[in-house]
């Protein structure tokens, strides 16, 4: 961990953006670095990997492996008894920490074993019959569009928004595409392989113009930068633990907007979802209250435990905090990247995207495979190589994995 100190940029973008963040600016540097040894203490793997991936799944921090030792000595200890005694609470504890990190009222949120679930849920609200078409952009995550595919049978036609640099969807593309026949737009608040960070709050505006709702898969967005869900005005937003959060796989959660949720009936439902599912009344089906309805079954009790740990983390570190590591270890890379002749699938303004740096490479999965043998870890995504330092990693560590990087502009050997 000692070769992991920070050290200065001395010229570029970089440099400037070091100098001009005001987390750097208000902290000696002594002050960061042992503020740096603080966060990477509770991430084990920073000992050995050069992690740069948690934009596809963060590692589990300590906190969430003494939450998993709580759960399980909880219920080896309690069984069936530790749902009244515990579990009960910590998911309710849970649905308050997901309202907490969005703005949004706990009665607003439902949790989800995935997006991909609480999509289907969601797309089981709409009347398709007046209103047939959903819009999609081509750079979304492969549920986003499947989710309505899938309904093509029942009369859903999907127009999909190709972006011109599959980097970003200008809203122009969007509004030309929302038209009176559209039930909804279901889009990206930050697109998976660029990291673009999409404007939902004007992109409501123009869904709710033509009587559209707004559909937000905010799974790369939630825990990355500040955000206040009733303030953008979408209808649904979806989103999970494995990135951001800190919180592994296994628990997402589904936002509906209070009116929306009140409306909805969701055929799409499970028995958690009702109004009172320890009366077990199998004849009559009532909803549960606003966003509940969208509940299925049993819920991953293990997962809402690593899921709280991780929020926990995120609220202590500081969501602001965690953005300005994100846009100043990002931009390193990203520059260093640039300087050394690669071609970027993502903006070059850190202000643009999130802490996601995806480098054009013919080879991406060999290309993943050479770095991982060198102990970086990293993603491909076709014709990609996807980057992605949270904010424990450290300029050296991006430095480092440049020096890497730098090896891969040619034939695949590291
Ligand atoms: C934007 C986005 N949406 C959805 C998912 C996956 O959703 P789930 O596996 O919970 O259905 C991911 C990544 O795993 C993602 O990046």
């Amino acid at each position: 961990m000692d070769g992991d100190r920070p050290s200065r940029p001395t010229s570029g973008s970089a440099a400037r953006s070091e100098s001009t963040s005001p987390l750097h600016a208000a902290r000696p540097e002594a002050e960061l670095i042992e503020q740096e040894r603080l966060w990477r203490a509770e991430f084990p793997v920073t000992n050995d990997l050069l992690y740069l991936n948690s934009c596809s799944l963060t590692p589990l921090p300590q906190r969430g492996r003494r939450a998993l030792d709580t759960f399980a000595e909880q219920w080896t200890a309690l069984g069936g008894r530790a749902w009244y005694d515990h579990w009960v609470g910590e998911l309710e504890g849970l649905r308050a920490d997901f309202a907490r990190v969005l703005g949004a009222d706990a009665d607003e949120i439902a949790l989800e074993p995935s997006v991909s679930a609480a999509l289907v849920g969601v797309a089981s609200t709409f009347d398709y019959g007046r209103r047939p078409k959903v819009v999609v952009s081509d750079i979304d995550f492969p549920t986003d569009g499947h989710t309505w595919l899938a309904l093509a049978e029942r009369g859903v036609e999907v127009e999909f928004v190709r972006s011109p640099d599959r980097i970003r969807v200008p809203l122009e593309l969007f509004e030309r595409a929302i038209d009176e026949r559209t039930a909804l737009v279901c889009t990206g608040h930050v697109y998976y392989t660029s990291g673009y960070i999409q404007d939902v709050k004007a992109l409501a505006a123009l869904c709710h113009l033509k009587g559209a709702a707004l559909v937000v898969d905010a799974y790369q967005s939630i825990g990355a930068f500040p955000f206040d869900v009733h303030e953008s005005g979408v209808d649904y937003l979806v989103g999970g633990t494995l990135k951001w959060l800190m919180g592994g796989p296994g628990m997402a959660f589904l936002y509906a907007r209070r009116d929306r949720a009140e409306q909805a009936r969701p055929t799409a439902i499970g028995w958690w979802g009702v109004r009172d599912p320890f009366a077990f009344d199998v004849e009559h089906l009532a909803y549960g209250p606003a966003a509940r309805r969208f509940e299925y079954g049993t819920p991953a009790v293990a997962a809402a435990f690593t899921a709280r740990a991780g929020i926990g983390l995120l609220e202590e570190v500081g969501v602001s905090v965690v953005r300005e590591r994100h846009m100043t270890l990002s931009q390193r890379l990203a520059d260093g990247a640039l300087a050394q002749g690669w071609t970027l699938r993502c903006p070059t303004d850190p202000r643009e995207r999130t802490a996601i740096v995806t480098l054009e490479h013919p080879d991406a999965p060999a290309a993943v495979e050479a770095l991982r043998r060198a102990g970086v870890i990293a993603d491909s995504r076709p014709g990609l190589i996807r980057l992605s330092p949270h904010y424990f990693n450290t300029a050296d560590e991006i430095d480092r994995a440049l020096d890497r990087i730098a090896q891969l502009r040619t034939p695949v050997t590291i």
